[in-house]
């Protein structure tokens, strides 16, 4: 059931979630489905109701530092640096957990992921509830994240006791996740904080790790069910639309379309890729109901945000078009 998130409907989520059910909530990146992250049995009904792997682990979300103590054991000089420059905000920090994190909500690793999210209905759920939650986006697996309560709704039907109405979300797209060894921090999900903004803040630079693995780096994620596939410059599909009778393309901003018999919109009016990320799972979500025979979804650049953006849309391309590593 869809809730406005005022104060009473807050609270109404948090004695769900202090009685071990799952709330769908707003955070400032994408709407998450949250659970007691140190209640076992509440964080199955995660998994289950998800159809998510169970080695794959969830993000702990806090609404205060203090959390940090109980739930990890070791604590960085970068750890403290990103901190205070990035929370509340989009990283998630991945630290060696405490004994009172279970291995459920970890998938099995040593370690856990935590952030703190900048959003008011979020913090207000955890700090009535008086735990950390652990949220992975309220999508099944493999699936859009959703940007939107509706698309909550329409993903899990009755499901779910409550899900919490705070409109659309700020960023659109996944936190960054960080991953701090000897000293280093080694990007394991590119997300809503740049690349750029973590080197300047660390001054030194950042690589993006292959190495622990981390299911945002699924090779299929994040994906409509309509076949996807991405490009650059118009040009290049002019032939291939084609070979399809309903075809849907998305330009990164407000294109001049001279193509005919297609279904054309855009993720953003200018451009700017803060307004393409916000847009993006919400106009994929939108095109994958009215079952295209495929989007053509445009690339951007690799910069600033427009790395996370390319990555979600790469992963997307890869239900179809194979697992290739790129
Ligand atoms: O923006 C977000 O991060 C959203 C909102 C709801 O907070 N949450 C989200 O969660 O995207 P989810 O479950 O869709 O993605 C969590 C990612 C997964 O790729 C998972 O593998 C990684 O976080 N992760 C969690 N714990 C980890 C750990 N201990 N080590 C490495 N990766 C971890
Ligand atoms: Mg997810």
């Amino acid at each position: 059931m869809i809730l406005k998130a005022n104060e009473e409907n807050i609270k109404k989520a948090s004695e769900i979630i202090k009685k071990g059910g799952l709330v769908a909530f707003p955070t400032e990146t994408v709407y998450g489905l949250g659970a007691n992250a140190l209640n076992k049995d509440a964080v199955i009904k995660i998994f289950e109701i998800k159809e998510r792997p169970l080695f794959d682990p969830l993000i702990v979300h806090i609404d205060d530092i203090k959390w940090l103590e109980k739930l990890t054991i070791e604590f960085s000089d970068i750890a403290k640096k990103l901190i205070e420059k990035f929370w509340p905000g989009p990283l998630t920090i991945v630290f060696r957990k405490s004994e009172i994190v279970p291995y459920i909500t970890t998938g099995g690793l040593e370690t856990v992921a935590i952030r703190m999210p900048k959003n008011e209905i979020a913090l207000k759920l955890i700090r009535y509830s008086n735990v950390p939650i652990a949220a992975p986006s309220a999508n099944k697996f493999g699936y859009l994240s959703p940007t939107n309560a509706q698309m909550v709704c329409e993903q899990f039907k009755d499901s779910i006791e409550i899900i919490l109405d705070g409109g659309k979300t700020e960023f659109g797209i996944e936190s960054t996740i960080v991953y701090i060894e000897n000293e280093e921090a080694h990007i394991l999900r590119i997300g809503a904080i740049e690349i750029e903004e973590i080197e300047k803040v660390l001054n030194k630079n950042v690589k993006i790790s292959q190495k622990v693995k981390s299911p945002g780096q699924f090779k299929y994620h994040y994906s409509p069910i309509t076949k996807l596939k991405t490009f650059k410059k118009l040009e290049e599909i002019k032939d291939e639309i084609k070979k399809y009778n309903k075809v849907v393309i998305l330009t990164a901003k407000k294109e001049d379309i001279n193509f005919e018999d297609v279904i054309y919109d855009y993720f953003s009016e200018s451009g700017d890729y803060r307004e393409i990320a916000k847009n993006l799972f919400e106009k994929l979500y939108f095109y994958d109901k009215i079952k295209a025979d495929i989007i053509f979804a445009q690339l951007v650049e690799e910069k600033g945000i427009g790395r996370a953006i390319v990555d979600r849309l790469k992963k997307a391309e890869n239900r179809h078009y194979g697992y290739q590593e790129q």
